[in-house]
């Protein structure tokens, strides 16, 4: 990821830099995918939206959808080698305004970045909070007293927004990026066997059956539209895609790289996470009495809670969190990087000048959203407080019609032999097969499937 980062900056001059192994391709990738949506919004939605029937949905997006956006945006970066914008403008027919997918990426990191901010600063002061043993409990009412009490105050949402502001500047600005994401992807193995350990915990407490239950026996009949839309809008946040920051990566790609392959081992790896998440949070809130629609406090109030029933548990809570704070910000970072890079290359900023910029637009416009639960908390647009409404334009607005202009363009406008040229390498691989099928959905299924669910969500059947 860090060449990535140092790279888009500078693109155009002089030699592009690429990853040096298939394996830090590989980590690069993941490290933007894997952050506060697998541990965070992934469990969030899933108890806010029926359980299994919601995971299932959100199985069948990633893959229908999901993949073959991501290989596109991956397959389109590699051939031109330069950021979203550029690789439209190369690839499309003159006066054709592909670019403004790209522009539209920019807008949704930009929203992404108001209420990840917010998160993130939770996950950091739960750090805090781990150390004086305040929320070691496994008693619902304490828990979410506890969590209420740090979103509910106004001045603590802004300060822990603004730390989480003023670390990611710091590390973006002085390009030291390239340490944090070597740390980053070194940690991740940790989180990931931490994760594990809460689940047996999560799993081996009496009445976490009925957890597991809930989170895999699906009831299609509770499939409706808004799952659909949700779930889809995960999907596409959860892969970092539909919006050109897996095309930026994909232009780092090495040509005898497997794209078809790499993309969907990042699939598989992203959604195994979630899905530890899940296992570790769903038997617990069972088993604890705890309230599984509680939507974005369900991590805070669950975790600990686990924890507490373990020996250490105050010293794993603590570890917990750190992690958490480094894994977002990995992928706060990727996001960071998409307005600073268009500022720097289309607005022929200064490096510093677009960080300051960047950060100093999410200061003002993540402020009402850092304040949804206390004083923006009454203030709604279209019935969401800022910080729904934020979420809900990039997630299930601009990502999903990002990703559905990305797959006409790349069945109509790049076409088929193209893709069987790049996703072949040159006729080296021999997937004539998997070549064929994702031709065929990136034309026709994908888009309209995509397109039937906005059309669904703006009312029109
Ligand atoms: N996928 C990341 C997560 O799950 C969030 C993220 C990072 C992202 N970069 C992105 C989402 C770019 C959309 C686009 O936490």
């Amino acid at each position: 990821m860090s060449k990535t980062h140092k790279q888009s900056a500078g693109a155009g001059h002089g030699k592009r830099d690429s990853f040096s192994s298939s394996l830090g391709m590989l980590a690069a990738t993941l490290g933007s995918a894997v952050g506060l949506g697998n541990i965070w919004k992934f469990p969030s939605m899933t108890g806010s939206n029926g359980g299994a029937t919601f995971l299932f949905v959100y199985l069948a997006c990633t893959i229908v959808v999901g993949l073959p956006v991501m290989i596109s945006e991956i397959m389109l970066g590699r051939t031109v080698k330069a950021n979203a914008i550029t690789t439209f403008k190369k690839l499309s027919p003159r006066r054709q305004p592909w670019g403004l997918v790209g522009v539209a990426g920019v807008i949704a990191a930009f929203l992404i970045l108001c209420f990840y901010t917010e998160v993130a600063g939770w996950v950091f002061a739960y750090i805090f909070k781990g150390l004086t043993g305040t929320v070691l409990t496994t008693d619902p009412q304490v828990a979410s007293a506890a969590f209420g009490k740090l979103i509910s105050s106004p001045m603590q949402s802004l300060v822990w927004q603004w730390i989480v502001l003023v670390t990611i500047s710091f590390i973006v600005t002085f390009g030291v990026s390239k340490g944090i994401e070597k740390v980053t992807t070194k940690l991740m193995p940790i989180l990931f066997c931490l994760l594990v350990i809460v689940g047996i915990r999560s799993l081996t407490l009496p009445g976490a059956s009925a957890g597991l239950k809930f989170l895999f026996t699906p009831d299609f009949s509770k499939i409706t539209g808004t799952v659909i839309l949700m779930a889809m809008g995960l999907a596409f946040f959860k892969l970092s895609i539909g919006m050109g920051t897996m095309m930026t990566y994909g232009s780092y790609f090495r040509d005898d790289q497997n794209v078809p392959m790499t993309a969907t081992k990042v699939m598989l790896a992203d959604l195994v996470v979630s899905l530890l998440a899940g296992i570790a949070i769903f038997p617990a809130v069972f088993a604890y009495g705890f309230d599984v629609t509680a939507g974005p406090s369900l991590l805070f109030v669950t975790i600990p809670a686990v924890f507490a029933s373990m020996p250490f548990g105050s010293v794993f809570v603590v570890i917990f969190f750190v992690l958490a704070a480094i894994a977002s910000t990995g992928a706060m970072l990727s996001l960071f990087e998409v307005p600073v890079a268009y500022l720097c290359e289309a607005r022929q900023m200064s490096r510093k000048g677009a960080v300051l910029t960047t950060a100093l637009g999410v200061t003002i416009l993540g402020a009402p959203a850092a304040l949804s639960n206390s004083l923006t908390a009454n203030v709604t647009v279209f019935g969401k407080t800022f910080f729904d409404l934020f979420d809900y334009i990039s997630s299930n607005l601009i990502m999903p019609t990002g990703g559905l202009c990305i797959c006409l363009f790349t069945g109509w406008v790049f076409g088929r032999e193209k893709i069987k040229k790049q996703l072949s390498n040159n006729n080296v691989l021999h997937n004539k097969a998997i070549i064929t099928v994702f031709t065929l959905l990136v034309k026709y299924v994908t888009p309209i499937l995509v397109g039937m669910v906005l059309l669904n969500m703006l009312n029109v059947f």
